[in-house]
């Protein structure tokens, strides 16, 4: 495998309804990075950085980066925001990594935001609908819980048990956030309680979506030959790819499959040279259970309607053979919009590094992360190897 670039430090808010504002949010997360980086680093060090924020509710919508700037770089670094919407996090690693490998800085900050409870609940829908089609999707009425709701309706009309296996999916991750203790929810649901929940976009209820959650992450990247300078124990960057796809769910071939995902993550298991069967565990973008399925079968993990049998036997359990979402998954950890992409690296981090505590996974050595932006019109995938 060829090095990429290193993940030399990492840091995370609490991710829920929290009291702090996006700079403050944005300053632990950072402040948590860099003081992380077991050799050190400080501010001065970096020489790029990336934003991810979708800007929800509004905030600073427009040249954000320049609050990143004010909160980093008394020098006055280059930053730049990054918006793919639910993507955001995952493609602005992307950026840093690329930015890394194109020799522009030794050290480069990438960071993920969003402040999303402070507002109405009617305000609420109406951004986490603007990363929707605006012509055939948001402005006719359709809500993302809505989209991912007739892609389940076809899902488990297509496949026998899919119903209990999205349970099973929520079910999982709420079981895997009680070990996180920056996971919006931290309790326990049993499948008949996720079966039983208020409908939200039939057949998807309460505990089948991700929460509306604030939160931060950062993660610095170092050039894999510099790596060891900061730690001993860097993460590389293996694969990364990166698609897209139609924005509106009706103009694809297929509801029940993400071809972005599809196409991002074939092109980073080529550039990593490795087989799916060398990952140990899945970071996925699971904002709607249904998602966590799709993922696996997009990404090549099963054939299509596989993900049914692999999920419901247990395979995806921290201690099964391809646990999914140790952290809690966007189900149960949150879903801060821009931090999301960033925080499955963060999580990767820790894995790989064996300092996941009451969470980690035995022998953790190569990860795969996944952020879909929207209902898969963008996504991102990486993969990362214990160095
Ligand atoms: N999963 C589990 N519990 C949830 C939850 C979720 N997603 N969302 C809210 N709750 C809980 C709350 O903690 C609260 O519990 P409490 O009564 O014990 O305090 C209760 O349910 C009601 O919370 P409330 O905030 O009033 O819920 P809501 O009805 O306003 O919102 C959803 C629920 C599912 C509509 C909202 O979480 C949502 O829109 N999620 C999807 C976000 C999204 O689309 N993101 C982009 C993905 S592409």
């Amino acid at each position: 495998m060829t090095h990429r670039a290193a993940v030399v430090g990492a840091g995370h808010t609490r991710f829920g309804v929290l009291a702090d504002g996006p700079r403050a949010l944005l300053r632990t997360a950072v402040d948590g990075a860099l003081a992380s980086i077991d050799r050190g680093a400080d501010r001065s060090s970096l020489g790029e950085a990336f934003l991810a924020t979708l800007g929800f509710g509004g905030w600073q919508i427009g040249n954000s980066s320049a609050v990143l700037a004010e909160e980093i770089s008394p020098a006055g670094i280059p930053t730049v925001r990054v918006e793919n919407a639910c993507a955001s996090g995952g493609f602005a690693v992307r950026e840093g990594v690329r930015a890394v490998e194109r020799g522009e800085a030794d050290l480069v900050l990438v960071a993920g935001l969003e402040k999303m409870t402070d507002l109405l609940n009617a305000r609420r829908r109406y951004w986490l609908g603007v990363s929707g089609d605006t012509e055939w999707e948001r402005l006719a009425g359709l809500t993302f819980a809505g989209v991912y709701g007739l892609i389940a309706s076809e899902y488990v009309a297509r496949y026998p048990h899919a119903r209990d296996a999205l349970a099973e999916v929520a079910s999982k991750n709420h079981e895997n956030g009680t070990r996180n203790p920056n996971a919006h929810f931290q309790k326990r649901v049993a499948r008949e309680d996720v079966l039983r929940a208020p409908r939200v976009a039939d057949p998807l209820g309460l505990y089948d979506c991700c929460p509306v959650s604030d939160g931060a992450a950062a993660i610095v990247l170092a050039s894999a030959e510099h790596a060891r300078k900061y730690t001993d124990t860097p993460v590389f960057v293996e694969g990364l790819g990166a698609a897209s796809d139609r924005l509106a769910v009706q103009e694809r071939a297929e509801l029940t499959r993400f071809d972005a995902s599809r196409r991002a993550g074939d092109a980073a298991f080529a550039m990593a040279g490795i087989d799916r069967s060398a990952v140990d565990f899945l970071e996925v973008h699971d904002c709607f259970t249904i998602a966590e399925l799709l993922a696996l079968e997009d990404l090549g993990f099963v054939p299509r309607g596989g993900a049914v049998d692999l999920t419901l036997s247990g395979a995806t359990r921290p201690t099964g053979r391809l646990p999914v979402n140790p952290d809690g998954g966007l189900k149960a950890k949150g879903h801060p919009i821009g931090a999301t992409g960033v925080s499955q690296v963060y999580e990767i981090f820790l894995q790989l590094r064996g300092g996941a505590g009451a969470r980690q996974i035995p022998d953790a050595e190569t990860a795969l992360a996944h952020n879909v932006g929207g209902a898969g019109a963008t996504a991102a995938v990486a993969l990362f190897a214990r160095g």
